[in-house]
């Protein structure tokens, strides 16, 4: 879903300001230079230094249309590859740095602790569905129909949520270009999709979605997130694992029909001690680069991964999906 028109996304990037689009470009090459040094006082430095912003392969590079996209940005980074002289960062900033002169939307080359190649053009549409779905972020959505009476509870990486005057609902605002252009969408969507299905029932209920807001139901409770945080016993003794384990395996399945990733990390599920029951608060999807680290095969290797160890690691050394430089 994310996929869908994937090069009309990636063109957004000429509508920016030119203060926009230098911050972009310069996140992209920051976090690609983690290939060179994990510094980010020397990436800082290298990512905004102009003697790498070798021009002169600029005019080698060809077009790009709408039709071949994928096909000409993989020829175009075939052409750097055969350049033997150039060095792997100092190629995706060249890259960059055409695709920015074409008023297309730079690629993240590094995430998850490793670097992506592209030989074929589809690995350009992975890396393209990864660029924009956290370099858009960067850019700020202001929201302005916020009501008085509406009180904020906690934000995640797209949406700031409030709950209702009534409490009984939360309402989703998206604070960032991707957040209100096509992740609050794709989400919406998801549900759409899930309607009718056994995997439904574990959803937050949504109400409306109108002008990139989303209104849903109101889990009273805790987030998974929290209670590893939080509770000593939940580690030991988790709650209800047997069902997490059926949602596990419905959202598995959801995935086999629609190729869509949803992201199942425990912030987003929210355990209501009403209902004794575990909901899905957040039922957007992520890129699929970055959602082959959750283990699909087997339910107890996802929690021991995802739930567990990955708590414990995030606190020793917080994983860095993508390191981005953001507006002070
Ligand atoms: N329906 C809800 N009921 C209770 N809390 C919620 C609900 N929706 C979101 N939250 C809280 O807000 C946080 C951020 O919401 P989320 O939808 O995950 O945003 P994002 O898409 O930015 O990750 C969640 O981790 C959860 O703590
Ligand atoms: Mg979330």
């Amino acid at each position: 879903m994310l996929r869908e028109n994937l090069f009309e996304k990636l063109k957004c990037y000429s509508d920016f300001s030119s203060k926009e689009k230098d911050l972009i470009l310069a996140s992209a090459n920051y976090n690609n230079a983690r290939i060179l040094k994990e510094d980010s006082v020397f990436r800082k430095n290298h990512s905004l230094d102009d003697s790498i912003q070798d021009l002169s392969f600029l005019e080698c590079l060809g077009a790009i249309t709408s039709k071949t996209w994928a096909h000409d940005i993989c020829m175009a980074d075939q052409f750097l590859k055969d350049q033997k002289c150039i060095s792997l960062f100092d190629r995706s900033v060249i890259l960059n740095n055409w695709l920015a002169s074409n008023g297309i939307c730079p690629l993240l080359r590094f995430a998850f602790s490793k670097w992506y190649e592209i030989d074929f053009p589809e690995d350009v549409e992975d890396l393209a569905e990864l660029s924009l779905v956290y370099l858009y972020k960067i850019i700020p959505h202001v929201f302005s129909n916020l009501s008085k009476n509406e009180e904020f509870i906690a934000e995640g990486a797209y949406g700031r949520v409030f709950i209702g005057e009534d409490k009984d609902k939360v309402i989703k605002y998206p604070y960032n270009f991707a957040a209100k252009n096509f992740m609050l969408d794709m989400e919406s969507n998801v549900y759409k999709k899930s309607i009718g299905s056994d995997l439904n029932n574990y959803f937050a209920k949504l109400y409306k979605f109108h002008d990139g807001i989303m209104v849903k139901e109101y889990i009273e409770g805790v987030s998974g997130w929290y209670l590893l945080e939080h509770d000593k016993e939940f580690r030991a003794d988790p709650y209800n694992l047997k069902q997490l384990e059926e949602i596990y395996h419905l959202i598995n399945k959801f995935y086999l029909e629609y190729n869509i990733n949803i992201d199942m990390h425990p912030g987003n599920f929210q355990w209501s001690y009403k209902d004794n029951k575990w909901f899905i608060v957040d039922y957007g999807a992520m890129p699929k680069i970055g959602s082959e680290y959750f283990p699909r095969d087997c339910f107890h290797k996802y929690f021991k991964k995802i739930w567990l160890d990955l708590h414990s690691l995030m606190k020793d050394i917080p994983i860095r999906s993508v390191d981005l430089l953001f507006y002070k």
